[in-house]
């Protein structure tokens, strides 16, 4: 696991905001996928790219049909200035997996699959788990067609420079039918690890979360001239606007809700801007409870936007519900690992997709900071070991019986 992290940790490093940028089709996110095929052709895997960017990677020694496969994986891209493990953690721990199951003599009686999702993080196209919505028709090909990165390029444009053809993005029952259960690895993306002293833990649900774009729209001027009492400036409604989020938040049991996000247009020190556009993500263990949250919130922000002469507009973006991994599956994970934690989470992945459509489960590995989404995650090299060996011991349990 060292080597190989090893191997890409001067790919898309950020020495502007420290870590790792690395957005899908940017350079940095192509050379870890070639990282990756490079990795999976050395070790005789069957590699190919889907019409919707996924990469798969097949363990078939004795050439099975490939059909109820146990498939596992992560994704390559990150948010801005993000850290190592989010997403690589659960690619590198799937390529050591394969090697210890070899090693092992194991007999696979289906076929093990890896998977690298294009555009988890929607840190370029703004839409989460991009690549397994399209694979299971929870994004459509058509919206994620028109999806617009910040530099007005579409998505359907970029995946058609990387040989995909935008005319087949979408539902791949073909690919869908192939996969017979799937597990991720991921780097704990909290503390809940830490504060039990245990290297892994088998994940049991992903709250609900989503993200909306509050719009605050004003009269754009000149800073000079203005006077205060004539201005009706949408940062100043925004800011009042991002307290008012986390106050919502504070009074909610469990919720979350984050201002990660503000972008001022036109965007001049001397301007008064025109237009704020808030990027908001709500989070809460009940989908009622995260859809009444976000509703007092839009209540909130129009109340505020009007005191300052503006308005204010709530666009969702994503919502994915809360979702519980299969029972089933979650058992044979704790009797493989009788040692591991069951926790929940509240960070999104690729799994909680496909959950939706095949018994998925998760494994978490400790991030002793309990921070993430920063460049101050992190996961000790005995950690990433015990987790790639914990990986391979449920694989193992899942590919023989
Ligand atoms: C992805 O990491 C998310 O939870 O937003
Ligand atoms: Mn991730
Ligand atoms: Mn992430």
């Amino acid at each position: 696991m060292t080597r190989l992290l090893g191997e890409i940790a001067a790919v898309g490093t950020d020495p502007g905001r420290g870590g790792y940028t690395r957005p899908v089709f940017s350079t940095a996110e192509l050379d870890l996928r070639s990282w990756f095929i490079d990795q999976a052709e050395r070790r005789s895997l069957g590699v190919e790219t889907d019409r919707n960017g996924i990469i798969w990677a097949w363990w078939n020694p004795t050439d099975l049909p490939l059909h109820d496969a146990v498939v596992t994986g992560s994704h390559l891209d990150s948010v801005p200035g993000g850290g190592a493990f989010d997403g690589p953690l659960g690619v590198a721990s799937a390529l050591v997996a394969v090697d210890q199951l070899r090693q092992r003599d194991t007999t696979p009686q289906r076929p093990l699959g890896i998977a690298v999702f294009p555009e988890e993080e929607g840190s370029r196209f703004g839409l989460a788990c991009l690549g397994s919505g399209l694979l299971t028709g929870a994004v459509s090909a058509e919206r994620a067609a028109r999806l617009t990165d910040v530099d007005g390029n579409t998505f359907a444009d970029l995946a058609a420079g990387q040989g995909l053809d935008p005319a087949f993005l979408g539902r791949d029952d073909e690919m869908l039918r192939r996969i017979g259960r799937f597990v991720e690895l991921h780097v704990e993306q909290g503390r809940g690890l830490v504060d039990l002293h245990r290297p892994v833990a088998i994940g049991a649900s992903i709250v609900s979360h989503g993200r909306w774009r509050l719009s605050v729209t004003g009269q754009g001027n000149h800073a000079g001239t203005t006077l205060m009492s004539d201005r009706q400036d949408p940062m100043v409604a925004a800011a009042q606007i991002v307290v008012a989020v986390r106050d919502a938040a504070l009074a909610e049991p469990d919720a979350r809700a984050t201002v990660g996000r503000l972008v001022a247009i036109p965007g001049g020190t001397n301007v008064i801007a025109s237009r704020v556009d808030i990027g908001l993500d709500v989070r809460h263990p009940d989908d009622a409870v995260t859809a009444a949250l976000v509703g007092r919130i839009a209540d909130r922000a129009q109340e505020i936007a009007t005191v300052e002469g503006c308005r204010a507009t709530l666009t969702e973006e994503s919502l994915s519900p809360t979702v519980h991994f299969d029972p089933t599956l979650r058992n044979e994970l704790a009797a493989t690992l009788p040692d591991a934690p069951i926790l929940d989470t509240g960070a999104g992945h690729d799994a909680g997709v496909l959950a939706a459509h095949v018994p998925t489960a998760m494994l978490f590995v400790r991030n002793p900071t309990g921070i993430s989404h920063s460049p101050a995650e992190h996961v000790e090299d005995r950690d990433a070991e015990a987790g790639a060996a914990a990986l391979a011991r449920v694989l193992e349990r899942l590919l023989v019986i």
